[in-house]
């Protein structure tokens, strides 16, 4: 009876809407962008279909300088154009303006021989093309007046200014030296927080672009803005390293007003505006915080008819401007609101406030009181193990939010210029209650793309977690950390997360803006800082730049975004510097094609007993076998990038390159055994994960990585390189069990071990806080760093099984291979691909029959691996052929079957 098994396969739906609808349309990433500087946007749109294998067979562009699609305002129609490409494709009209606004429309042709209508209209808006367009000048604040570094108030600039006529739209285009918050007619200016963004200014400076049109009036108006110190002045790093950028404050802002009758106007930040420092934010510090007395408010400071005579002057300043980009990224906003989940009194009678989550952001306190009551808020992300208030892991930033009432009424404030990461509130000054306190969370605003969840309460946790570490460190770069004195973008960490980022959240365009910034603060040897952007280079130039795994990022995160988005345009521009950095390792390596000396951090973080009392042998690596493991696979990564745009005798050469490594590699650390020199489980994983063992090694190696697992009663011992490849290496190798045991552990070291402490975020240490509730590390211990979240991209990958076709783009062709484990009882996932949403999910029915739900996106193709139910049995093949499903093949994993877009649903 074993393998009599039956197969049920039930047809949903066949047709709805006999019709396929377009949605999510996009050009360069992003929604309806204001701003864009690229010559030829590239656009985008989603295909939505109830019926099955719907594939786009032609699409039809037009692009209008009008709302209305009239032939003479076309700047571009495509035409029929063949094509199943439904992402990407680049404008090919007439050149664009700056400034422009532009409207589009898209219709397309399917397989069935129909045509969709016209799309809905989306637009995007150019940006300012040209340096001169940029007519404003810089504006500083007098030497005289306000000197330079001489604390950290924040500085107020203002300007009254008439406008004439009845106004039909108006733009402000505005960036800064430090923060900037612009307002008109006494209201803040966008929903962005945190402007401009931070960049490798010197190189790149972003500019924002703002409608404005609702905020202007004619007769009198006024334009005030506040600045802060920012990335650009702030105190960076634990480093003394205040006024890193530059010492000055500046802004660069003009304002274009269009009229009904035709005409303009410009409103430009010259030498006319006014300035102060005595507004109410007396010290303003990414890391330390904000003191704001509000009794030093200037009511009415950014409206017309303000008394500005006791501001001073401003200075203009002259810089070419040839560092201005449009912003890019995705926008750092105000996401959600979290209220306390209590309020209560630590064992040393400190007033605290739980947020219930360590969330990245601020406070935005609302309370009554007397004029000059000082409310003082202190921000941590745990407690110690009395339940006592614990900042001493923030070592340098202090976090602290002060604020004094000015006793007229109820008062709300939230901070401008800084972020905290924090759980814990303490309240001094005022006994607070709930309603007095709300947490502001503020991160890059990605779309979410993914969810995971399983029968395993503590595993959906864990994502939680995961996702969770990527909202507070995904603050316009991708940092280490959102609380101590770093918060940089260190480029190892974002090497390890940044696929699992990619299923989270859509972040090609928070990635497309960062690479750049990769690129430009690239050292003319080709090396890459430790942290970009790079305010440590003081320190890295002087030990090893571009320490493996780290400068890695280089090749690593444009491959992923080029695998995941399908955006071979960005892998294009980055391959100048991929090629670079590994030209860098090269030259370094020499005729040994070892990397010698190429790692300061090695497996940062690997599980080091010594440091406790488990008395177990060490992870340890050697460090010059990472160098060169990573050496290896940049290589690699170099010449697929090759491949694909087409740069044949590069390919042909690293393909070379990798080979010699990989010789050298085998004859340095590998013995015929399998055994490898540097005998840890990053060791294997690497070796494995990169290719880099000969075909009659590989089980041999993979056996020992999991006798080493098992001899730590399934724990890993893997730090930050080997980690994310840990349970991809056991499932390419047959050992998805362990995979499992690895994830499923609950004690330390394992993912879950967190999660059972209390966590809702990731740690940057395994053992972040022990058993006993101390901490193992006073300076080195943040409670989110997101590194160790890589694993998410294994539960979507191997336990939910989406994973891309590496030989197709963005998902136009993909895999559905979950691998499901006995130990779970369910374990679904979507994710928003770039062409739609993919689904899949598993679960044990009785009689050990297993159910499987899956989606597949219109445009797409899937190859749909059907693993075997509880008894160990396959579909019935033949039931699977005769409902259209094609290429049926029995694997070792199960039945693969090509599959076209469409919902399924199978129990066998
Ligand atoms: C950061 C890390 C980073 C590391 C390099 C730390 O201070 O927080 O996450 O990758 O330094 O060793």
């Amino acid at each position: 009876m074993k393998y009599l098994s039956y197969f049920l396969f039930l047809l949903l739906n066949s047709s709805i809407f006999a019709q396929v609808q377009i949605t999510e349309m996009t050009c360069e990433h992003q929604q309806n962008p204001m701003g864009i500087d690229v010559l030829n946007p590239r656009l985008s749109w989603k295909l939505k279909a109830q019926e099955r294998n719907i594939l786009q067979t032609a699409y039809q562009i037009r692009v209008s300088s009008t709302q209305a699609f009239e032939k003479k305002n076309l700047v571009w129609d495509s035409g029929k154009t063949p094509s199943g490409e439904s992402i990407l494709q680049v404008y090919k009209g007439t050149a664009l303006q700056s400034g422009k606004m532009y409207f589009w429309q898209v219709k397309v042709w399917d397989n069935q021989g129909r045509d969709t209508d016209w799309s809905n209209t989306a637009s995007w808006e150019m940006g300012l093309l040209s340096i001169n367009d940029w007519k404003a000048q810089w504006i500083e604040p007098t030497t005289q007046a306000l000197p330079e570094i001489d604390n950290s108030k924040a500085l107020m600039l203002r300007k009254n200014f008439a406008l004439k006529n009845k106004i039909v739209s108006a733009r402000a285009y505005v960036t800064s030296h430090g923060y900037y918050e612009l307002s008109l007619n006494g209201q803040k200016v966008g929903n962005e927080v945190l402007t401009p963004g931070w960049t490798a200014y010197h190189k790149r400076l972003q500019y924002q672009v703002y409608d404005v049109t609702k905020m202007l009036r004619s007769g009198a108006n006024a334009v005030g803005t506040m600045l802060g110190e920012g990335w650009f002045r702030s105190n960076l790093g634990w480093v003394n390293n205040k006024g890193y950028y530059g010492k000055r404050l500046g802004l660069l802002c003009q304002i274009y007003v269009k009229y009904a009758d035709g005409t303009e106007d410009w409103v430009l930040s010259d030498g006319s505006w006014k300035a102060t420092n005595e507004g109410p934010i007396k010290v303003n510090e990414i890391y330390d915080g904000e003191n704001y007395d509000a009794t030093r408010e200037m009511k009415g400071w950014n409206e017309a008819n303000f008394n500005e005579s006791q501001w001073t002057n401003v200075s203009t300043a002259i810089f070419d401007n040839k560092n201005l980009v449009a912003s890019e990224g995705a926008k750092v906003e105000r996401i959600e609101e979290l209220k306390p989940i209590k309020i209560f009194r630590t064992p040393k009678g400190l007033l605290v406030a739980d947020m219930g989550q360590n969330m990245v952001g601020w406070i935005r306190l609302k309370v009554t009181g007397a004029k000059g009551t000082k409310i003082v808020l202190r921000h941590a992300e745990v407690l110690d193990k009395f339940g006592d208030f614990y900042t001493e892991n923030l070592r340098k930033a202090k976090c602290m939010l002060t604020y004094t009432l000015k006793g007229e009424g109820e008062e709300t404030y939230e901070p401008r210029f800084t972020f905290m990461g924090f759980r814990y509130v303490a309240i001094e000054g005022m006994d607070l209650k709930t309603e007095n306190l709300t947490g502001i969370v503020v991160h890059s605003k990605m779309t979410p793309t993914g969810t995971f969840e399983c029968s395993n309460s503590l595993v959906n946790q864990l994502q939680h977690n995961i996702q969770w570490g990527q909202k507070g460190n995904f603050v316009d770069v991708p940092t280490d950390c959102p609380q101590r004195d770093e918060r940089l973008g260190w480029t190892g960490d974002a090497q390890a997360f940044c696929r699992t980022a990619a299923y989270n959240f859509d972040v090609s365009a928070f990635f497309t803006k960062w690479l750049k910034d990769v690129a430009a603060d690239q050292r003319p040897d080709g090396s890459i800082p430790w942290v970009v952007p790079d305010i440590l280079n003081k320190m890295d130039a002087a030990t090893v730049p571009g320490s493996a795994g780290w400068g890695d990022v280089v090749v690593i995160a444009p491959w992923t975004m080029y695998l995941t988005y399908g955006d071979k345009q960005l892998l294009e521009n980055q391959y100048p510097s991929m090629k670079a950095y590994v030209e860098f390792i090269r030259k370094k390596a020499g005729d040994s094609y070892l990397w010698k000396n190429g790692s300061i951090f090695g497996d940062w973080l690997f599980y080091k007993p010594v440091m406790d009392s488990h008395g177990e042998p060490d992870g340890y690596t050697d460090k010059d076998y990472i160098s060169t493991a990573f050496y290896a696979y940049s290589t690699s990564l170099v010449k697929e990038a090759a491949l694909v745009l087409g740069k044949e005798e590069d390919a042909k050469m690293y393909g070379e390159v990798f080979e010699k490594i990989k010789k050298a590699f085998n004859e340095q650390y590998v013995t015929g055994a399998g055994r490898i020199a540097s005998d840890s489980q990053t060791a294997y994983v690497l070796a494995l994960n990169f290719g880099l063992l000969p075909e009659n090694l590989q089980a041999k190696a993979a056996n020992y990585l999991v006798q080493d697992i098992k001899s730590r009663e399934n724990h890993l011992s893997t730090g930050f390189l080997g980690t994310p490849y840990l349970c991809h290496v056991l499932t390419k190798n047959g050992y998805t069990d362990v995979a499992y045991d690895l994830l499923l552990q609950e004690k330390y070291p394992s993912w879950l071990y967190p999660v059972k402490m209390g966590a809702t975020t990731i740690w940057e240490r395994w053992d972040g806080q022990k058993v006993d509730s101390t901490f193992q590390d006073v300076g080195m211990n943040s409670f989110n760093h997101y590194a160790y979240g890589a694993i998410g991209d294994w539960m979507y990958r191997v336990v939910a099984g989406i994973e891309i076709n590496s030989k197709s783009k963005g998902y136009k062709q993909f895999y559905l291979k979950p691998e499901p484990s006995v130990r779970l009882n369910y374990a679904k996932s979507t994710l928003n691909s770039p062409y739609g949403e993919i689904a899949s999910g598993w679960e044990w029915k009785e009689d050990g029959k297993i159910k499987l739900t899956m989606k597949i996106p219109a445009n797409t193709r899937a190859t749909i691996t059907l693993p075997k139910n509880k008894n160990g049995d396959f579909a019935g093949a033949k039931l699977i052929e005769s409902l259209g499903l094609q290429n049926l093949k029995k694997t070792e994993k199960g039945i693969e079957v090509e599959a076209g877009s469409g919902e399924y649903v199978f129990e066998y």
